[in-house]
């Protein structure tokens, strides 16, 4: 789910568990952007994803996205102080309603008040559907200086989120050039041809379901940044959505989709001049201090 990944396809398939992505964390920018059932942390290289500071005592926002499909279920939060995959000994308590349909999910996560080992601690989110992403933070009081937010940025050149070029997208914190774009970019290109490739996801993998499913797809990877009046864009409308269910006989996860929930297309183009019409809502994130 807008997320999602730094590191190039290739090294993703060879140390990866490598699956059909349903549910991943969103906010901290998990290790593995791609939603993995591997335990404990989802696969990802935990060196080279942003840390993000928490303060000790308070409520952090952290954002759970189901994708599609097997991915709803309670989310589960746990801490290792010691940055230590095998040892998530602190449970973390958290409030926020259980995700019951494809959608971003966002937690009231208690950040303890504790400290970790050399300022690296690991949280770990997982699903009673078996969902595992973990992500790198800190805990500390000086933690005023890394508000999480997405970040508005421009893109360019992308091959195949190219309906984004030229526009300005929220994406996580560290995704800055544009190596990071076209991974970025290469991710969301597995991620569709893995879910053509899966009858359950997709039932009737034609060319016009393509289409539409890469609508989802890139509007999940690189979301459009709100318009200068502040009005979120969206990249699919709910004609679109329902369209998208029917091409591509979107049957065992139907009521994974909620269309109604999307604006009506003839809404949204009279709202915003755009194509692009959001599927997945901007989270923007802050921490709560
Ligand atoms: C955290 O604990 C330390 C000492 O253990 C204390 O001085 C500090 O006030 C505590 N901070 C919060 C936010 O509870
Ligand atoms: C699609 O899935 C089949 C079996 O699951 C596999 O053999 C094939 O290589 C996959 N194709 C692609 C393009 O991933």
């Amino acid at each position: 789910m807008k997320s999602f990944v730094l590191l190039s396809l290739m090294i993703i398939c060879s140390i990866f568990t490598a699956t059909h992505g349903h549910a991943v964390l969103r906010t901290p920018q998990p290790w593995n952007t791609q939603a993995s059932k591997a335990n404990p942390c989802g696969g990802g290289n935990p060196n080279t994803t942003p840390r993000i500071s928490y303060c000790p005592g308070t409520k952090a926002t952290v954002v759970w996205e189901v994708q599609v499909g097997d991915g709803t279920g309670p989310v589960t939060f746990k801490l290792s102080t010691t940055h230590d995959v095998t040892k998530f000994d602190t449970a973390l308590t958290s409030t926020g309603a259980t995700p019951n349909a494809v959608g971003t999910y966002s937690f009231q996560v208690d950040i303890p008040n504790t400290s970790c080992q050399d300022g690296l601690c690991y949280i770990q989110a997982y699903s009673d559907s078996n969902w595992f992403s973990c992500a790198s933070i800190n805990i500390t009081p000086d933690c005023k200086a890394t508000e999480l937010a997405l970040v508005p940025i421009e893109i360019e050149d992308l091959p195949y989120c190219n309906m984004v070029n030229k526009r300005t997208v929220l994406l996580p914190p560290g995704i800055t050039n544009k190596d990071q774009f076209v991974a970025r970019d290469a991710t969301a290109l597995s991620t569709f041809k893995q879910y053509m490739n899966n009858s359950a996801v997709i039932g009737t993998p034609s060319a016009t379901c393509g289409n539409l499913l890469t609508e989802f797809i890139c509007d999940q990877s690189f979301p459009l940044a709100p318009g200068s009046d502040g009005a979120q864009v969206t990249q699919v409308c709910a004609e679109t959505c329902t369209e998208f269910k029917e091409v591509c006989q979107v049957v065992s996860h139907d009521a994974l989709y909620p269309c109604a929930n999307y604006p009506k297309c003839s809404d949204a183009f009279k709202q915003l001049p755009s194509l692009f019409i959001l599927f997945f809502i901007v989270i923007v994130s802050v921490l709560v201090l």
